[in-house]
């Protein structure tokens, strides 16, 4: 992973932490720190008490505690310090980013047909676009849509690869044919996004891109929402047969919903209130709801309405609050 950062032993880490606490003891009791962090007394206090007894949750609120009492003693030092917008939040690798990248990577690799599958704001769009930043030459992303037609489709790969004028007029053969021998000329693989919105009256756009597959040899990756899974096994409407390409598909992953950990590090940087960030994990981790999109959007929502301030969790009921009646108004 790039890096600029010095690199730490975690056992100084820990030391430096243990101690930090240690001394505020000075100002605080234990169970007054230990609520504010949102721990129990007795995880705290063996915390500082037993030098291996720890865990990255204990850290986290150690941390962003630590960070609080230090903008107390320095408030100059605020200024600048917290990350304040959401474009400032770094590419996490989330079990899911890894396992859409392993999928895209094995099909680069051996020109395969694959498929990432998983709910709404799992972070499907954002896996492919820093893969494609790591290769950007050698991938092309069209995103399908539901007034999609197989020209169009056409039309786009074509865009994407350059030819767009020649593939413009011509029966749907030459034109596929034109792109077959481009890219067995120059060889990209293509992502389809979105790729459930392409299936709604027929398969013959899937269709279209096995024999591009087939034709040109180049790896083609369908993402999209769990019903591009039953789409391919049985059909949009159960009758039209999608298994020939099924059968072809080397590489397929099912994402699943964001980790604890992960969520936290999402978070990190940003100036939060230990229970407001507490409820954003909630958010974050809800098996209906959840997800990267909805973090982001409650986060996003927080940041504005604090303006600068740290994130209560009153900030984070109001900013879920106000997600809730849009969604309802959609
Ligand atoms: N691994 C990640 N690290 C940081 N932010 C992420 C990550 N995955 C997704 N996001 C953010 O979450 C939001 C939803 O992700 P997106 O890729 O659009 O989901 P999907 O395509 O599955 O609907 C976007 O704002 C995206 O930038
Ligand atoms: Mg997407």
């Amino acid at each position: 992973m790039p890096n600029a950062l010095p690199h730490f032993d975690h056992n100084e880490i820990l030391v430096e932490l243990k101690q930090s606490i240690l001394n505020l003891k000075e100002k605080y009791t234990v169970n007054e720190m230990a609520n504010t962090m949102g721990l129990s007394r007795s995880t705290l206090s063996r915390f500082i008490n037993e030098p291996d007894y720890t865990s990255r949750d204990i850290e986290q609120r150690v941390k962003s505690f630590l960070n609080q009492e230090f903008h107390k003693v320095n408030p100059a030092a605020s200024i600048g310090h917290y990350k304040s917008s959401i474009s400032e939040m770094g590419f996490v690798p989330t079990q899911n980013a890894i396992q859409a990248s392993a999928v895209l990577s094995g099909c680069m690799e051996y020109r395969d047909l694959g498929v990432i599958i998983g709910p709404a704001g799992s972070g499907k769009t954002r896996s492919v676009q820093e893969f494609m930043k790591k290769h950007p030459h050698s991938v092309i992303r069209i995103e399908g849509d539901d007034m999609m037609s197989t020209r169009d489709l056409i039309e786009e790969i074509g865009n994407e690869l350059g030819i767009g004028e020649e593939v413009r007029y011509g029966t749907t053969r030459d034109r596929v044919r034109k792109i077959v021998r481009r890219l067995s000329q120059d060889p990209v693989m293509i992502v389809v996004d979105e790729a459930d919105r392409l299936v709604n009256y027929s398969v013959k756009k899937l269709e279209m891109l096995r024999t591009i597959h087939d034709q040109a040899k180049v790896a083609i990756v369908l993402v999209g929402l769990p019903k591009l899974g039953t789409f391919l096994q049985r059909g949009p409407s159960m009758r039209e047969n999608l298994s020939q390409l099924y059968s072809r598909v080397g590489f397929i992953v099912n994402l699943g919903g964001l980790r604890r950990e992960e969520v936290m590090e999402m978070l990190a940087g940003y100036n939060i209130e230990n229970n407001a960030r507490d409820e954003l994990i909630r958010i974050a981790l809800d098996k209906e709801r959840g997800g990267c999109r909805a973090l982001v959007k409650a986060l996003r929502r927080s940041l504005d309405l604090t303006d600068g301030h740290p994130i209560t969790l009153e900030v984070v009921m109001e900013a879920k609050r106000m997600l809730l009646l849009e969604r309802s108004r959609h």
